[in-house]
């Protein structure tokens, strides 16, 4: 709370309020979500500092200032997430290395993501994301579509990424935990009996119980090209590389990758759902993509195998995965710290300060945006590609050498799920108005979104 300013640089501190000893603004953030943000930029500027989550922050919009400190990654700034968040993601995580560390687990990670592991995920990815739809269709009632999102990118990360057998049961106790888990990531670091912070500890005791059992009877395929999941591709990935993972370093990649998809996925495929119901021209238009590339007869998806290529090809559906993730980005930002006192936008931000770059904010006031709270995908076509004119005007996956390494699975995924509902779904919504959206821990509808799925007519 009492982080102060280097005296031995001229410029001014950034403005903004540090709130209360101790918990500083961290109510204020909770209770008022992306307001509270918008409102301090509004107030002091694109640099604002603030005091969150047990320490002191220096918030940063903009494409300028967050080029500056993504491309300033171990010249000006490293990672620093919050303490929690640190803690339960644990030493080995990716999250938490750098430097050489992080470059070397970064480069093991990479096959995981690779074209050639994508296309023997895909078929998986896409009989996960039928069945689910169809256990939508069956049910007489509407359903809640953030919970079951989450229920879909856990079942895709835990069962196809991992290739874990747990039965049902453990299926279940499994996703309850990793809920606690996720709620708990991002709170105070105090650690009391009842608090979030010893709830997300016990969590994560627990899911790494879990995921070491998983991991010991899983039967793993690392001979050959014939990948089976993520965690042959990664146990291979690191032979090549020279070397052996441990199985605490196991527990906590399976648990980062876990994290890293669950609740971004469930976020980006509910806007995603919310959006086709809110614009049926651009889920016809999708559909009239299908038909022309021959995807969609008569009404149904044509039930012969869908290769990665088929899926690149189709111009229209990326506009629209780029548009949903561009209102509504499902990850907030990101943390470094300042590892020496540098410039930003007029003010100096002192070295030891932390520094979080604002994508949603970014994206909300970017000038390159035509219209900008329209849901407008065709703003990505050829002809307009608004985004053009830099890549730190939209940056829904980070940038710099920590952007996401998942992004294209994450794309993939949405992409299959939007196909299966423009090919194979009827749904509408069973509310009268569409609800209010909430942005922590990630963008999600305050109700859930509750909306009634028919299948096939
Ligand atoms: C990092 C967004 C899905 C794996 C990131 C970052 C962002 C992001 C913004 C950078 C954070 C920073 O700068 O500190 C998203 C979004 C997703 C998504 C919007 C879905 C729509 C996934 C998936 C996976 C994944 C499905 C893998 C299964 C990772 C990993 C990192 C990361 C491992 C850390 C990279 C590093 O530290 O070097 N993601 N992500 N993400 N993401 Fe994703």
């Amino acid at each position: 709370w009492t982080a102060t300013r280097d005296k031995n640089c001229k410029l001014p501190m950034p403005k903004g309020s540090m709130g209360f000893p101790i918990i500083g603004e961290t109510c204020h953030w909770f209770f008022q979500g992306a307001g509270f943000h918008a409102s301090r930029r509004q107030k002091y500027g694109n640099v604002f500092k603030t005091h969150l989550l047990g320490r002191p922050l220096i918030r940063v919009t903009g494409a300028e200032n967050i080029r500056k400190v993504l491309m300033g990654e171990h010249s000006l700034v490293t990672v620093d997430w919050p303490q929690s968040t640190s803690t339960l993601l644990g030493p080995n995580s990716l999250a938490n290395s750098i430097g050489d560390i992080h470059r070397k687990r970064r480069k093991i990670f990479a096959k995981v993501f690779s074209h050639e592991a994508l296309e023997s995920y895909l078929p998986k990815i896409q009989l996960v994301i039928q069945e689910t739809l169809r256990v939508w269709s069956s049910n007489p009632d509407p359903i809640n579509v953030y919970r079951e999102s989450q229920r879909l990118s856990f079942h895709m990360a835990v069962r196809v990424l991992l290739g874990f057998r747990v039965s049902e049961e453990e299926m279940h106790g499994l996703f309850h935990t990793f809920q606690d888990f996720v709620e708990n990531l991002f709170s105070l670091p105090i650690d009391l009996p009842f608090s979030g912070y010893r709830k997300g500890i016990r969590a994560r005791d627990t899911l790494q119980k879990c995921i070491e059992k998983a991991i010991r009877e899983k039967p793993l395929h690392t001979q050959g090209k014939d990948y089976t999941d993520a965690l042959d591709v990664l146990l291979e990935s690191a032979k090549e590389n020279n070397t052996e993972l441990t199985m605490q370093e196991l527990k906590e990649s399976t648990i980062e990758l876990i994290f890293a998809a669950f609740a971004t996925t469930a976020s980006a495929s509910t806007s995603l759902i919310m959006q086709l119901l809110r614009h049926p021209a651009v889920l016809e238009k999708l559909r009239e993509e299908l038909r022309s590339c021959g995807l969609l007869h008569d009404g149904c998806l044509c039930q012969g195998e869908l290769r990665l290529e088929s899926i690149i090809s189709l111009k229209y559906l990326d506009c629209v995965i780029k548009e949903v993730l561009r209102l509504f980005a499902p990850v907030s930002g990101g943390y470094r710290i300042a590892t020496q006192t540098f410039e930003l936008d007029g003010v100096q931000v002192p070295k030891g300060w932390s520094v979080m770059y604002s994508i949603r904010d970014t994206h909300d006031t970017s000038a390159v945006f035509k219209d900008v709270e329209a849901f407008d995908p065709d703003r990505f076509s050829p002809e307009r590609n608004e985004d053009r004119e830099g890549r730190f005007h939209y940056l829904p996956f980070g940038g710099g050498v920590r952007s996401c390494l998942g992004k294209q699975l994450a794309t993939l995924f949405l992409k299959l799920l939007a196909v299966e509902l423009a090919g194979g779904s009827r749904f509408e919504l069973a509310t009268r108005t569409f609800p209010r959206l909430i942005s922590v821990p990630v963008v999600h509808p305050t109700d859930g979104l509750r909306v009634k799925f028919f299948g096939l007519d």
